[in-house]
């Protein structure tokens, strides 16, 4: 028995095969393009691990895909892989065009061909899981109900805009050819082995080095955290009792505005970790705003919960306190990813005082 993972060298991919092989005994085939933001020291203790097969290639490679569906006969494929990053989007979209329109077509053609040819038994215990986002749903004003399935879609930057492409070429493969496509969408992420790029490891790794901590607009957008462990638990749940063709909305049920995240974060390193020159919260700075910036993002997750009985067993009190303690503890790691890459993109985006 095998699954296939693609982008399980990234933050969620990484965490959903620790996750998935610490209680099974399954082959986990992971394929990994290995870009700026995949990373195997995230899958260290997993090297020398016979069930978990890491391949470095793209997603857009049909015949590799095709290979290694019919080397390993996996009963599920389970697709992280993707460009992730908002602001990247905005100043190079089309790496998010080819990886995440592009490669989840490949991914879905390979899928199809390899799925048509298995027997009746095979053929009907395999699942294909598309991972997505709450973004494709577009901004809420702030007296709007959250985001439920049957939300339309309204994509605002080139990621979300790719995003919604490839929910909609997933969805269709289901429609057309009858491939057993499940689809989740699900809000922000947060927790151990994310890339220091995004909001909350990017302030806890800057005020630790005494840097800015930068804001972007007023610092009132919202989103909905979800701790990445219940994340990887949801998938697992929507992956072995989800309804074939169904899509399942994932949320934490924590709407908190960017700037209360950053003065948590800033409090829980004051307690910690404090630092010689008094609080964090000094080193907050308001830049300028991202461009097409979603005001507010929140998932009703009542249907996963009412279908399939999954709910987050974090609150975000509990999860941000053990973030911040993973990010003390691993210093190592974020000094590993903080690459040259790294470094030139941070420059990018902030030395002029302000976001593209
Ligand atoms: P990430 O950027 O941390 O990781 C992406 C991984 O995909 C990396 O390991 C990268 O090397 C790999 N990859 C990129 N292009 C590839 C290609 N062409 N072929 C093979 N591998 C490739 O992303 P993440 O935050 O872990 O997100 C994983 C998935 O979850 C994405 O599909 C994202 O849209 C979705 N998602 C993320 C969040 C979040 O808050 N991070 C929330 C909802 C949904
Ligand atoms: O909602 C799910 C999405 O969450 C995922 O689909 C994306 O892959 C993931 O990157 C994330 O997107 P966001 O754009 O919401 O995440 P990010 O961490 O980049 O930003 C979170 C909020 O913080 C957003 O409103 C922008 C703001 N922000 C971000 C950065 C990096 C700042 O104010 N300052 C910053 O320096």
């Amino acid at each position: 028995m095998a699954i296939l993972v693609t982008g399980g060298a990234g933050f969620i991919g990484a965490n959903f095969v620790r996750h998935w092989l610490a209680s099974s005994d399954e082959v986990v085939v992971n394929l990994d393009k290995l870009t700026y933001a995949g990373n195997l020291e995230s899958l260290a203790p997993l090297v020398a691990d016979g069930r978990h097969r890491f391949v470095q290639g793209d997603i857009c490679d049909a015949e590799l895909v095709g290979s290694l569906l019919e080397s390993y006969r996996p009963w599920a494929i389970v697709h992280f892989a993707a460009e992730s990053h908002v602001d990247r989007s905005i100043l190079g979209p089309g790496e998010f065009v080819r990886t995440n329109i592009e490669g989840t077509f490949t991914l879905l053609e390979c899928a199809r061909a390899y799925w048509s040819g298995l027997e009746a038994d095979a053929r009907s215990a395999f699942r294909f899981l598309h991972v997505s986002t709450d973004e494709v749903y577009g901004s809420l004003s702030a007296d709007e109900p959250p985001f439920a399935e049957s939300h339309r879609y309204e994509p605002n930057s080139p990621y979300s805009a790719s995003k919604a492409a490839s929910d909609h070429l997933a969805r269709a493969w289901h429609q057309t050819y009858g491939l057993p496509v499940l689809t989740t969408n699900c809000s922000n992420n947060y927790g151990p082995f994310q890339f220091p790029e995004k909001l909350i490891p990017l302030v806890i790794v800057n005020a630790l080095a005494g840097k800015p901590l930068p804001i972007y607009g007023d610092g009132c957008q919202v989103r909905d955290w979800l701790y990445v462990g219940d994340h990887c638990a949801a998938i697992r749940t929507v992956l072995t009792s989800g309804q074939i063709g169904e899509t399942y909305n994932v949320g934490g049920w924590n709407e908190i505005a960017n700037i209360d995240i950053v003065h948590t974060v800033c409090r829980l390193l004051d307690q910690v970790r404090p630092s010689p020159t008094g609080p964090y919260e000094q080193l907050i700075r308001f830049v300028a705003d991202r461009p097409g910036h979603d005001r507010r993002y929140a998932i009703d997750a009542r249907k996963i919960e009412q279908a399939l009985g999954w709910r987050p067993a974090e609150t975000f009190d509990s999860g941000i306190a053990k973030t911040v303690h993973w990010y003390l503890d691993h210093g190592a790691w974020v000094e590993h990813v903080q690459s040259g890459a790294y470094r030139e993109w941070i420059a990018r985006q902030y030395d002029a005082g302000s976001a593209p």
